[in-house]
């Protein structure tokens, strides 16, 4: 059965934590929190003071991707707002550059991710493979909620699953970008295990219902 992570980049911000609770009951896995700084995407989402927020008002797993410039400089903190998990991208600082924040997050007690963007070749995650506890597909753009979903990113899905059954079988494989209940078959037989979806279930009216579909697809 594969999780369902819905992305609150398309919650309605107002009333955070009653969508987080909807979500919930909807028997979303884990919370997609996406966080965007301007620099590494051309956009601005949200970050510490909101993940703080979210943590006293759930206990669901806290998937955090970090859409920004050398991370490593902030794993501290999002650690201590209450992060179950960081993903890293590749392209976001040097190669040490990421294996320190990874190392840091790790030292903190919580999980650790790695990602990449659409142009990125799967090569690049070799080094960080054995290392981390989920790789995230992204099959848009990062930047920006309900873009189409990216096809041509399928084959890199699975060829990544067949790199990880080699070296690290149990880490999971999230993808990110354009999921709706109809892409969300493709992924799985890519496979994938963890969906992230952002319109698709925040722009839906029964989020339940949304949830269910992108899980039995
Ligand atoms: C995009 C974000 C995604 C986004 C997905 O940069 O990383 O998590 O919220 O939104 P949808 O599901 O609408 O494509
Ligand atoms: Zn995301």
């Amino acid at each position: 059965m594969v999780k369902v992570a819905p992305s609150i980049l398309s919650a309605d911000f107002s009333r955070l934590g009653e969508e987080i609770e909807q979500i919930r009951l909807g028997g979303a896995d884990y919370v997609h929190f996406d966080v965007m700084d301007g620099l590494f995407v051309p956009n601005i989402s949200m970050g510490i003071p909101v993940l703080k927020s979210l943590r006293k008002a759930t206990d669901m797993f806290l998937d955090v991707h970090l859409m920004i410039d050398r991370p490593a400089r902030y794993v501290g903190a999002f650690c201590q707002a209450g992060a179950d998990l960081l993903c890293f991208h590749v392209e976001s600082d040097t190669r040490q550059g990421i294996l320190d924040a990874m190392e840091e997050t790790r030292a903190l007690g919580k999980k650790v991710g790695v990602t990449l963007k659409p142009g990125t070749s799967e090569q690049e995650l070799i080094p960080f493979l054995p290392l981390v506890d989920l790789v995230l597909v992204m099959t848009v753009e990062p930047g920006f909620g309900g873009q189409s979903f990216m096809e041509d990113q399928l084959p890199k899905i699975a060829a990544i699953r067949g790199m990880l059954d080699a070296v690290n079988p149990g880490c999971e494989l999230e993808v990110d970008g354009g999921v709706d209940a109809q892409t969300a078959a493709l992924c799985k037989q890519a496979g994938a295990n963890v969906l992230v979806a952002g319109s698709a279930v925040f722009g839906a009216q029964d989020r339940v219902a949304a949830i269910e579909a992108i899980r039995l697809a």
